[in-house]
């Protein structure tokens, strides 16, 4: 043991707690990392057993001054009957202990459990349908992706993250553990006792591998910058993937795409962005387009039409290559690579997928990233293929149709009427294959069927996906590295988009996710339903991956993915849907469901507009949040928790959240009503609209009369918000408008706010435009650096919360003539035309 490290091995008291296997002699390994982060590992040195692979997970590195005695947080242990536990170094709080929980260390089954406090408020741990705050009894939350069509409710679903942050008034902590292997994690609490909660992991391999992270006893809002110092800071996105976007499952054929695109136009919805689904594929294969209903060079002339309009593309590519053995290159050509997933037996692992019968990359092939930046490089190109501006992949959990044992993938393909693929079977492999120590190694598992049996909610682990026992390159099997296939994939993607466009940044959205995704991909939420249930829901989805699992562009499909929307689902969902980081209309056009494009009915065209128009002013802010999210994790939308961490009343908030630091947005929840009841905390806010003062008083109020078309939205007081003057019909006029700052005071008087601008696109950003504003007695400062040339004004300053009409206002020192600005006593806002070029320090006074 040293300052800042410790080892140490320990027996298990073993056989008493040797549940399913043996338990053996263990190694630990406790670093502290920095003052708030202590690296806990426990491993069986005796053998190897799998760990998320650095490639793609980099551990942080340790900061060389931490040490025990310097440390926000503490580790102590009991060498018999070991436990440990950790705990806060000024208040002594306990974060997480083992002690009166045995440890069960087996070659499948981990388990380590720790006592909470009474009624915890815990958060994260999905991707789940469970309220943001975990319900505290009886909850089990399961890790293993799934192809969870129709979100259910307390299901495992794509995503995977294992980490919580657990809130208390005396602080935030967060715990992760860095474990791929499927897992059910249990939350319970014995409400007939009155006793305290616990949590327990249950993990079917792998080893533990935890951070624990100090978080903070004033600001929760440390909790996820800690986080994001372990899985990366989140991915910074192109200015113009912050717009409207639009796609269907069912798109017809080229003509009725650019119909819809035509529509939005004629509507005057801003439509940024347009997309196509697996339709525009020949049998659904990928890289591939149909030649009759999506001929190529009709699909160039909508990218054409598109580009030449500010508008950008965006097509969906599968994972599942079909199998094809000749005639299809990209089939060929991922044979000749030998970059298939294989099957226990060496033959190539298949499946059947949208195509038929497929096969599936192997992600963890050395050969993987010249397969795939060579099939986007040919088929994503202008030249050879189709231009895209960004990437959609589906179905890596991967997603396989046919259920386990998937034995006659062909007979199931037809079965399930997707398009055939040959029936001549693959080549057997002369030898069998995976001979050397780890895979015999490997062996010894069950790997089909382990003896703890997860709450999958497809059955057994290998249903409706790769079968466990398939294997990857160096013999990694498929049951410690299912979870991983989504970020796997996202990976090369995001290496196969940037090697075509070199210094643009990625922007892509995957459906699975593990910890660190966010780093390079944003997520939607996956095949949602036309439900209120499920709009509502979308709040907690979302929350947990913008402000726990750093993965903050994100968003649900709006008016919902499956069933039929109505008229006014869908005007409230265009509302919310303006304020989710990923702002896409999604549906499935089975033969029942409606279309449901924005302009279809005239209250969700209007709603759509109204709330595109107050997004599209606020872009620059909710870029800027992106901005400070990548430079040091600060999440981009908060619970409302974050900004108001000892009011327990807005710990269990399901439904309201901050988009970006200070628009509270309260969404009407409820079917068909025009009235909300929401939380306002005792602070100063102003409407958003009008920017009256409404003075909150920690408690809930309920506004009535508001119509399908607009949505509650508060700011806090304290800010400067930049906002465009107007709104326009593409991101790229956007950024040729003025803009407007709004000084939104607190009741003492200060604001505060910044602002950054770059050219919207380039990894590479030499001049960048980085503003400060703030705000005291009647006088606002705008100082900065300005190397990116904006090339617009600042058009006026609106002042909220002013009591009095002012006698004189000032730019820069120099009266303002009495036109040029006005006062409503009513509203209390003072409105100053400003008009000064956006390049310059200045400052506008009143008196
Ligand atoms: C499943 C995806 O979740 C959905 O969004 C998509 O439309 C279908 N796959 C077809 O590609």
């Amino acid at each position: 043991m040293d300052a800042n490290s410790l080892t140490a091995e320990f027996t298990l008291a073993s056989p008493a707690y040797n549940v399913f296997g043996e338990d053996v002699k263990l190694a630990l390994s406790i670093v502290y990392e920095t003052a708030d982060r202590i690296h806990l590992k426990i491993t069986d040195p005796s053998i190897t057993r799998f760990e998320v692979p650095t490639s793609i997970f980099p551990h942080p590195s340790a900061s060389r001054s931490a040490s025990s005695r310097t440390m926000n947080i503490q580790f102590t242990y009991t060498a018999s009957s070991f436990s440990f536990t950790i705990l806060h170094s000024n208040s002594k709080q306990v974060l997480l202990t083992t002690k009166g929980h045995s440890l069960i260390f087996e070659p499948q089954y981990l388990r380590l459990k720790t006592d909470l406090p009474k009624n915890p408020n815990v958060y994260g741990l999905g991707e789940h349908t469970n309220p943001f705050r975990l319900p505290e009894s009886n909850t089990t939350v399961t890790l293993w992706s799934r192809d969870a069509y129709g979100i259910p409710t307390g299901s495992n679903l794509y995503g995977n993250h294992p980490v919580y942050y657990e809130h208390r008034s005396s602080g935030t902590h967060g715990v992760f553990l860095l474990n791929a292997n499927g897992m059910d994690i249990k939350l319970t609490q014995d409400e007939a006792k009155n006793s305290n909660a616990a949590l327990e992991y249950n993990v079917i391999g792998g080893v533990l591998d935890f951070y624990f992270l100090a978080g903070s006893t004033t600001d929760p809002e440390a909790l996820p910058k800690q986080y994001a110092q372990i899985v990366g800071l989140p991915a910074e996105y192109p200015y113009w993937s912050f717009g409207f976007q639009q796609c269907r499952f069912g798109y017809k054929d080229y003509v009725d795409v650019a119909g819809v695109i035509s529509s939005y136009a004629e509507a005057q919805i801003p439509l940024e962005v347009m997309w196509t689904d697996i339709d525009y594929m020949d049998r659904r294969r990928i890289f591939t387009t149909e030649p009759d209903y999506f001929p190529i060079l009709r699909v160039r002339k909508i990218v054409d039409y598109l580009n030449g309009h500010d508008q950008k593309y965006i097509l969906m590519t599968d994972p599942a290559v079909a199998y094809v053995p000749s005639g299809y290159p990209a089939y060929d050509h991922g044979k000749e690579l030998n970059i298939y997933l294989k099957s226990a037996n060496g033959s190539d692992e298949m499946g059947v997928v949208w195509p038929g019968v497929t096969v599936f990359p192997d992600w963890f092939h050395p050969n993987v990233t010249q397969y795939w930046n060579t099939e986007f490089k040919n088929f994503y190109s202008p030249e050879t293929g189709i231009d895209i501006d960004g990437a959609w992949i589906d179905m890596n959990e991967p997603a396989n149709f046919c259920a386990w044992p998937c034995t006659d993938p062909f007979a199931a393909a037809i079965e399930q009427d997707m398009p055939p693929a040959r029936t001549n079977p693959p080549p057997a492999p002369d030898v069998p294959i995976f001979t050397n120590t780890s895979a015999s190694a490997h062996r010894k598992r069950d790997l089909i069927d382990p003896p703890y049996k997860i709450n999958n909610a497809a059955g057994s682990l290998s249903n409706k996906t790769a079968s466990t026992n398939s294997v990857h390159y160096n013999n990694l099997t498929e049951y410690d590295t299912h979870n991983l296939y989504g970020t796997m994939m996202s990976f090369a993607t995001h290496t196969a988009m940037l090697a075509r466009r070199p210094s643009k940044r990625p922007f892509i959205i995957t459906r699975s996710t593990f910890a660190g995704a966010g780093s390079q991909v944003g997520k939607w939420l996956g095949d949602n339903l036309s439900l209120w249930e499920h709009y509502r829901f979308s709040v907690a989805g979302m929350l947990g991956f913008a402000s726990v699992y750093q993965v903050p562009m994100v968003g649900s499909d709006i008016c919902g993915f499956g069933g039929n929307t109505t008229e006014t689902l869908c005007a409230r969902w265009a509302t919310l849907g303006a304020f989710y980081p990923f702002m896409r209309n999604m549906s499935h056009n089975s033969d029942t469901s409606n279309s449901q494009e924005f302009y279809r009915w005239p209250t969700v065209a209007e709603a759509a507009k109204n709330a595109i128009d107050i997004r599209y002013r606020l872009l620059d802010y909710i870029y800027t949040a992106f901005h400070q999210a990548h430079t040091d994790g600060t999440p981009v939308l908060h619970p409302v928790f974050f900004k108001y961490s000892k009011d327990p009343a807005t710990f269990g908030l399901e439904h309201q959240f901050f988009f970006g630091d200070s628009i509270l947005v309260s969404p009407v929840t409820e079917e068909n009503s025009t009235s909300v009841t929401f939380y306002i905390p005792k602070d100063r806010f102003y409407d958003f609209k009008m920017l009256a003062p409404v003075d909150g008083q920690g408690s809930a109020v309920t506004l009535d009369n508001v119509s399908f078309t607009e949505i509650p939205l508060h700011i806090k007081s304290g800010v400067v918000l930049p906002l465009r003057e107007k709104s326009q019909m593409t991101t790229t006029l956007l950024r040729k408008t003025d803009f407007e700052l709004v000084v939104a005071p607190t009741r003492d008087g200060k604001a505060s706010g910044s602002l950054y601008i770059d050219d919207g696109e380039s990894i590479e950003q030499p001049k960048t435009t980085e503003v400060e504003f703030a705000y005291q007695n009647g006088k606002l400062d705008v100082k900065g650096k300005f190397g990116y040339e904006t090339g617009v004004k600042v058009a006026r300053v609106r002042f909220a919360g002013v009591d009095k009409a002012p006698k004189s206002v000032k730019v820069d020192g120099r009266a303002v003539g009495a036109k040029e600005w006005s006062y409503d006593s009513k509203m209390k806002v003072l409105d100053v035309q400003v008009g000064v070029e956006f390049k310059k320090n200045f400052s506008v006074q009143f008196s």
